[in-house]
């Protein structure tokens, strides 16, 4: 059984640690944190190792009556392989670690491109990250941009990608993040950076970004326009999605008109935390006009990445090929609905 440690316990640590225990070949060997608050009491009430990511801070735990099973040096040494999730920048100053006890990381899309050599999508491009010692799984726009990009490029070819990212100010639980009552163009300046993030995986990609803030919690939501080389019907391409296991069609008798529905619907079909790990795409909005496609669609930007997290440590260690590992993770999780 693999070792898996996850370093930073938040958001997204804490979403790939329950994937992590949901696997048959993985064993999770802890997580760190380094504030003794409700996700630090959840850890330990699921029975999860926890570790002190910061030294100095072992006895913030003691006097709350958390009981450490160690510091995090300790964590990456018994690992095989260290999820790095904690927030941007902090991984990036973390890699000396993983490196002193020669243990393989994941980093997560916050940190620069160039930490890395390999960034990582599991459906695009595992075979590159097999045996390296450090990976960047990227962000969840690009991960919702990536698995789009794939089938897309193999069945009918890509003249170019533009893609408008409505981007959501912030998680539910962020209650310092914005705006609350905004459209921001963010970045302002075109193309935004999102579209040379999505060239780490596909370098030979025309694509150009552009990207919004807006007031909402739950989603992005992209608008995508392709210029196919090769043509295409709407049908096909909606047959050639129905087809992908991490792309989920939304049917048009579900009535399923946005995020909140979105949501609603994870919920009541028993996902945790509501997750979809799936990119969403709305079946009416998939058009072809000549030679471009258009979509709508939404990317759950707390859970997207947790399945691509699973299939890195796989790809890391060498242990599966992309199709096995990710049926093995689909089919652990609970994906499609
Ligand atoms: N949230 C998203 O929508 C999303 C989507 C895709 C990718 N990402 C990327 O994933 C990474 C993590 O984001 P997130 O949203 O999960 O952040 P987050 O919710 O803030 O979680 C990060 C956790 O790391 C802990 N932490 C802080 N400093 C640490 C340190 N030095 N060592 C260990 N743990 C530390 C923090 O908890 P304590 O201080 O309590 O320990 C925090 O809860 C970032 O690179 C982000 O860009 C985020």
């Amino acid at each position: 059984m693999l070792q898996v440690g996850i370093n930073g316990y938040g958001t997204i640590g804490k979403r790939v640690a329950d994937a992590v225990v949901s696997q048959p070949d993985m064993e999770l060997a802890g997580v760190a944190k380094t504030r003794p608050n409700f996700e630090a009491e959840r850890a330990v009430a699921n029975g999860y190792p926890l570790f002190a990511a910061v030294p100095e801070r072992v006895e913030r735990f003691a006097a709350v009556g958390i009981d450490l099973a160690g510091e995090v040096d300790e964590l990456v040494e018994r690992s095989d392989v260290v999820v790095d999730a904690t927030p941007s920048g902090i991984g990036a100053e973390n890699k000396e670690l993983y490196e002193t006890y020669d243990t393989p990381a994941l980093y997560q899309g916050g940190e620069d491109a160039d930490l890395v050599k390999t960034s990582f999508n599991a459906r695009a491009n595992f075979s590159e990250a097999v045996g390296a010692d450090h990976v960047r799984v990227v962000s969840c726009n690009t991960t919702g941009l990536s698995r789009l990009v794939a089938p897309i490029e193999e069945a009918f070819g890509i003249e170019k990608v533009r893609a408008t990212l409505v981007r959501r100010g912030g998680d539910p639980a962020q209650s310092g993040r914005g705006p609350i009552n905004d459209v921001l163009p963010d970045p302002v300046s075109l193309p935004s950076h999102h579209g040379p993030d999505v060239k780490t995986i596909f370098p030979d990609l025309a694509i150009d970004t552009l990207g919004l803030k807006v007031p909402a919690t739950l989603t992005h939501t992209h608008s995508v326009n392709v210029s196919l080389e090769r043509e295409a019907s709407a049908a096909e391409v909606r047959d050639l999605f129905e087809n992908e296991s991490r792309l989920f069609v939304i049917g048009e008798d579900l009535g399923i008109d946005g995020s909140g529905a979105i949501k609603e619907f994870a919920l009541d079909a028993g996902r945790p935390r509501g997750d979809v790990w799936e990119n969403c795409i709305w079946g009416e909005s998939i058009a072809v006009e000549g030679s471009d496609l258009y979509l709508f669609q939404a990317i759950h930007q707390e859970s997207d990445v947790v399945p691509e997290n699973v299939d890195a440590v796989r790809a890391v260690t060498e242990i599966e090929d992309a199709e096995t590992s990710i049926e093995r993770t689909n089919e652990a999780l609970g994906m499609g609905f």
